[in-house]
């Protein structure tokens, strides 16, 4: 694999620093995933999580939000997001996560509930009181970060880094053209990728990559502890749908997001210049990246294109271990 340093400013959290994060998701398996990643990791210090509409409602999303944190004994704030995409009606996922967003084991009930606050004042208060800028991890539509940048322009210098899922250079999944995540709130994601804030992007391109095959489930279980159950639970769940469409494994695309941050050694990329089709009759909700730099403006996300699958999985398993 061909590593390719990226010139938009990206970083490797550190033991020693770490890392102020918020959550941001649609849970959602592999949001779920992503959480149990970064909970597991010293290298991060998370802020708070906010729930966005996606996969499923926006009440579904928060309760699963609630639920995962109790899992995973994270005691921040939890608020939750918009009930729509800022201009559009929600699509929701629930041919892949199920009538609750997150089918599959049982989950204990959320610790607490969330703040009386949105998403975004919830964002812009850990921005606020934050002494150093703050990298946020998107892992469903970019409503609530989009709503963070226009309600809090001001805010924005604090924001260090955008680690999302989202989009696709050469494909889509659920138009031909467009991925999910963009695809619900094209125009979130066109707020996103022009604030000029450095974008780290895990598409489809790599997250079709990362994936986690049945034998792997197998691994995880055997760690043997309940967060160790319930994540093998979560990708048999998860591979179901993904199986009936050809798929060797489940891609865990969004534990890609944060594996930017970890193991920047186990991905390769390149930077591009992306914009996103917010009309257009079959393309909406694209990702159009300039691979041919025809465009002459400069890039504004560090395209991520390939994994060490392998390596991948060993963090998982790593990360399942931390809950013994
Ligand atoms: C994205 O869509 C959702 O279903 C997943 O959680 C992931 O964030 C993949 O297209
Ligand atoms: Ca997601």
């Amino acid at each position: 694999m061909i590593v390719r340093k990226s010139n938009i400013q990206t970083f490797h959290a550190s033991t020693e620093h770490p890392l102020p994060i918020i959550l941001d998701g649609d849970p959602g398996h592999d949001d779920a995933i992503a959480w149990v990643l970064v909970r597991s990791r010293p290298e991060f210090r998370i802020l708070c999580v906010t729930s966005v509409c996606g996969n499923q409602t926006i009440e579904k999303t928060t309760y699963n939000a609630g639920r995962i944190m109790a899992l995973l004994g994270m005691d921040v704030p939890l608020a939750m997001g918009l009930a729509k995409p800022l201009f559009r009606d929600p699509i929701i996922a629930d041919t892949v996560h199920g009538k609750t967003g997150l089918d599959g084991p049982e989950l204990p009930e959320p610790a607490c509930q969330p703040v009386a606050c949105s998403a975004a004042e919830l964002m812009a208060k850990c921005l606020e009181e934050s002494e150093e800028p703050v990298v946020i991890v998107p892992t469903g539509p970019l409503t609530n970060v989009a709503s963070l940048l226009l309600l809090y322009p001001e805010l924005k210098s604090k924001i260090r880094h955008i680690s999302l899922m989202g989009g696709g250079i050469a494909r889509g999944n659920w138009t031909p053209a467009a991925e999910f995540n963009i695809l619900v709130d094209p125009d979130a994601a066109k707020i996103v990728f022009e604030s000029g804030i450095p974008i780290t992007m895990a598409s489809l391109d790599v997250t079709e990559r990362a994936l986690v095959y049945p034998e792997d489930f197998e691994r995880i279980r055997c760690v043997g502890n309940q967060v160790a159950s319930v994540v093998a639970g979560w990708l048999e769940f998860f591979y179901h749908f993904h199986q009936s469409l050809g798929y060797p494994g489940a891609p865990v695309h969004d534990a890609v997001a944060v594996t930017a941050l970890l193991r920047p050694d186990i991905l390769s990329g390149r930077d591009l210049y992306v914009q996103i089709e917010t009309t257009g009759e079959f393309c909406r909700g694209a990702t159009v990246g300039d691979l041919n730099r025809v465009s002459g403006k400069p890039a504004n996300a560090y395209c991520l294109m390939d994994i060490n699958r392998d390596a991948f999985v060993d963090l998982l398993v790593d990360a399942v271990a931390y809950y013994g």
